[in-house]
């Protein structure tokens, strides 16, 4: 077999047979077929597809390129969750705790932002001492013991997607719908988790910017996980602004910990109930979405998900200290508001500059060893549908130094959209796939 051939293929609009694809994925991964024919390739299924099958083999392929969790030693049945990248998306931090406190045991990989903010694994350092960096054998005990772990992905797992992400990413080939469900779904099954609720996000500050495309790349990964025997479902969800109001690192640790002593923002507390009741149904701990909900309202409100976050932490070495007092958080020592130049109402707040004003104030990674300010921030004051008087405060930013401040502030300022007439709030959850 000659790679020359799978993409002479695949660029005439032809269908790649399963040999084709193993081939592809083992010779890229072991360095025997070279990144510019990886790249032809990639370039090729830009642009003609793949199909289902082809799909489901290259994700396969992907997976078993490396490492398998074998998560059999854990009682009961595992979910995970995953979100395709939100700005502001705290939810992992809420959610986790709070299924855990319900009985579903949470075996998570999460993994470090690049980009606008830090990654769930990120914001979870802003607990001293905190790490993801565990055994397998504390991951599991852990699961067994307290109900959840979170473990950042070890170097063995699906090298090839590693290897082909980065290549995407400077290839102009992320933004494909068959390679973006691989390469999820590869680390999904790899991490082994037998219910998987997916979080698509769609609008200005996600991959997918319209619903339709959400729909298909939910449809596509839900798909190939039911395919191969993961309970898997979708949550299409609004990304047209930021979720909840806090964006970087610390400030959204503390606003999942408002959220869990029932202080927190409508609509990332929402979400969290939406994903949590998929997950209660697919491991079988509620029978239905309504029970689900009481269960996890009862757990919120009685106090049981907060204590499971600080329980969480101080099994991965964490102080749990700042659960129960936010001030001993990380603290930006500058301070500034940003007004409504005019009156009128939100009408839009372009989610993406919100993410890159964070990371010009830092607290985001430009390359993959940049390092992060986990206390710099924004706190959205005025949201879509909000009514301003000029001179309101929108949004407040948290920042430890004056030139990065004044980029940020220009970048905020740029946006929000104003119009003079009456705005309806969007709706956050826009569909349920394989619920
Ligand atoms: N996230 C991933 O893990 N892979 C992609 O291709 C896109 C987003």
């Amino acid at each position: 077999m000659r790679m020359y051939d799978i993409i002479v293929k695949k660029r005439n609009g032809e269908v790649l047979s399963d040999e084709e694809i193993a081939f592809f994925v083992k010779g890229y991964t072991q360095g025997t077929i070279p990144d510019y024919q990886a790249s032809a390739l990639m370039m090729a299924i830009y642009f003609q597809g793949m199909n289902e099958q082809e799909t489901a083999t290259l994700t396969m392929e992907m997976a078993h390129s490396g490492d398998m969790l074998d998560l059999s030693a854990i009682k009961g049945l595992k979910a995970d969750k995953h979100s395709t990248g939100g700005v502001g998306d705290k939810t992992s931090l809420v959610l986790t705790p709070l299924a855990a406190s319900i009985g579903i045991p949470v075996a998570k990989m999460s993994g470090r932002g690049l980009g606008h903010t830090g990654g769930t694994i990120d914001k979870l350092e802003s607990f001293p001492g905190f790490s993801t960096d565990i055994s397998e054998e504390i991951f599991i005990k852990n699961v067994n013991t307290i109900g959840i772990a979170i473990a950042g992905q070890t170097k063995n797992m699906t090298p090839a997607d590693k290897k082909l992400y980065a290549l995407r990413d400077v290839t102009g080939t992320v933004d494909s719908i068959p390679l973006i469900a691989s390469s999820i779904m590869s680390k999904k099954l790899a991490a082994g988790a037998d219910v998987i609720v997916l979080d698509v996000k769609t609008g200005s500050g996600a991959f997918m910017k319209t619903e339709d495309d959400a729909v298909r790349l939910a449809e596509e990964m839900v798909k190939i996980g039911n395919n191969v025997g993961r309970k898997t479902m979708a949550v299409i969800s609004n990304m047209d602004e930021p979720l909840g109001y806090a964006v970087g690192n610390a400030i959204e640790v503390k606003e999942a910990i408002d959220t869990l002593n029932g202080r927190g923002p409508e609509d990332l507390l929402e979400l969290c109930l939406t994903i949590g009741s998929l997950m209660a149904v697919g491991t079988g701990v509620a029978a239905d979405v309504t029970q689900a909900r009481e269960l996890l309202m009862q757990k919120l409100n009685d106090g049981s998900a907060l204590k499971k976050l600080a329980e969480f932490v101080e099994a991965q070495g964490g102080d749990s200290s700042p659960v129960y007092d936010t001030s001993l958080l990380p603290q930006a020592s500058i301070h500034y508001e940003l007004k409504a130049p005019r009156d009128g109402y939100v009408v839009h707040i372009q989610s993406e500059r919100v993410g890159i004003c964070a990371m010009k104030l830092g607290g985001g990674r430009e390359t993959k060893d940049s390092s992060i300010d986990l206390s710099v921030g924004i706190l959205i004051r005025k949201k879509v549908g909000d009514a301003v008087r000029a001179g309101d405060t929108v949004a407040e930013l948290y920042a430890n130094d004056e030139n990065k401040l004044q980029a940020a502030v220009s970048e905020l300022s740029a946006a929000y959209s104003y119009s003079d007439t009456p705005v309806e709030k969007p709706r956050l959850i826009k569909r349920i796939i394989g619920g």
